[in-house]
Formats: structure tokens, C-alpha cells, sequence
């Protein structure tokens, strides 16, 4: 008891000291580690493939998204160049019809930007000197216009910052009418009335 009573303060806490030393380096391994194994192992990685890009790669994604920023590779498959800078993101509408597999290409000629279109999964950050891949599968209801957004704070005009995704699932609808319906939406088309399908046949 004598023992007990006299050595055990500063001695004890010390032990404990040691004990707390060991549970937060225990703590950190554990968190390091498990950021490898998602990262390396299961391959869970931020949503967009940053690659890395000289001025004139990042003038090329400019140019394209300026002349020609929707390249439709296959039926439904999609190349997307879009470029933002303080307040803009060129183009300000992107029509995509039945897409099924869109891969964006963005880059930055300034800051920091954001992109997202919301409602969907597609969220992820540009950054300057890199381009920033992002391949995106639209579910197959999904149709109309979409709101692209910058969600990264990047100056007094954020907020203006948007642009229109629209998708386009006119040509499945018009696909399933029969031949006769087809001939007359011609016939009507040629007299330019709008037909009462009107809507379904423009999109
Ligand atoms: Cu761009 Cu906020």
C-alpha cells in the first residue's frame, strides 16, 4: 500500500503518457493506411482525372471548345471540351442527343472553377495547368435541360457562372412511332405546320 500511494504519480503519468503517444500513432497508421488501400487498392479515387498540360494543350482545349466543343464519336458517345474562366463556361449550351457515355475535357484560363451539373453525379474541380477528364454515363431517363454550375468560389462573379446541358432523347421517341406516323410527321414537316407531336419531333 505504502508504494502505491507514494511513487505513483509522476511515475504513473508517464505510463499514461506513453499509452496516449501510442494510441494516436496507432490512430494516424490506421488512417494513412486505409487512404492507401482506397486509393491503391480499391481504387477509389477524387472523381476527375487531373492531367497535366502545357499553355498550348490548354489553348487547344480553348479552341475546341470555341469551334467545336461537342464531338460525337459513336452513337451516343460523346467528347466534351468546354473551357470557363471568370464568369463563363464556353460553350454556354452543349446539346447532346441520347447520349450514353459523355467525356468531358475541361480547362481553366484562370483560376480555380468548379464543375458540376446539378442534379447529377458529375462534380469535379478544373485547375489551372492541368485538364481535368471526367467520363460521364447519363441514366437513360434522363432528358431536358440541365444546369451547369461552378461550385468553387472563384471571384465577385461566381455566381453568374453557368451554362446549359441539354439532353436531347428525341430520336428513341421517334423511333418507336410507326411507319404511317412517320410518313404523315414528314408530310406535315414539309407543309411546316406544327403537328400536335410537334414537340416530341423537335426535341
Ligand atoms: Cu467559377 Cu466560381
Amino acid at each position: 500500500m505504502a508504494h502505491e500511494e507514494k511513487g505513483g504519480g509522476g511515475h504513473g503519468g508517464l505510463v499514461y503518457e506513453y499509452i496516449y503517444i501510442a494510441i494516436i500513432v496507432a490512430v494516424l497508421a490506421g488512417f494513412i493506411s486505409s487512404l492507401g488501400y482506397y486509393s491503391f487498392a480499391l481504387n477509389i479515387n477524387p472523381a476527375c482525372e487531373a492531367i497535366k498540360a502545357d499553355e498550348e494543350q490548354l489553348q487547344e482545349i480553348q479552341q475546341l471548345a470555341f469551334s467545336n466543343p461537342v464531338v460525337e464519336k459513336a452513337p451516343g458517345i460523346y467528347d466534351v471540351y468546354i473551357y470557363g474562366r471568370q464568369y463563363v463556361w464556353i460553350p454556354s449550351t452543349i446539346t447532346l442527343e441520347n447520349p450514353k457515355q459523355v467525356t468531358f475535357y475541361v480547362a481553366t484560363g484562370d483560376v480555380i472553377h468548379g464543375f458540376e451539373i446539378a442534379g447529377t453525379n458529375v462534380n469535379f474541380m478544373v485547375l489551372p495547368g492541368y485538364i481535368s477528364k471526367f467520363t460521364w454515363y447519363p441514366p437513360s431517363d434522363l432528358e431536358g435541360e440541365l444546369l451547369l454550375l461552378c461550385n468553387e468560389y472563384c471571384g465577385v462573379g461566381h455566381q453568374l457562372m453557368k451554362a446549359s446541358i441539354i439532353i436531347e432523347r428525341s430520336g428513341e421517341a421517334l423511333d418507336t412511332t410507326s411507319d404511317s406516323g412517320g410518313f404523315i410527321e414528314e408530310l406535315i414537316s414539309l407543309l411546316s405546320i406544327t403537328s400536335p407531336t410537334g414537340i416530341l419531333a423537335h426535341g
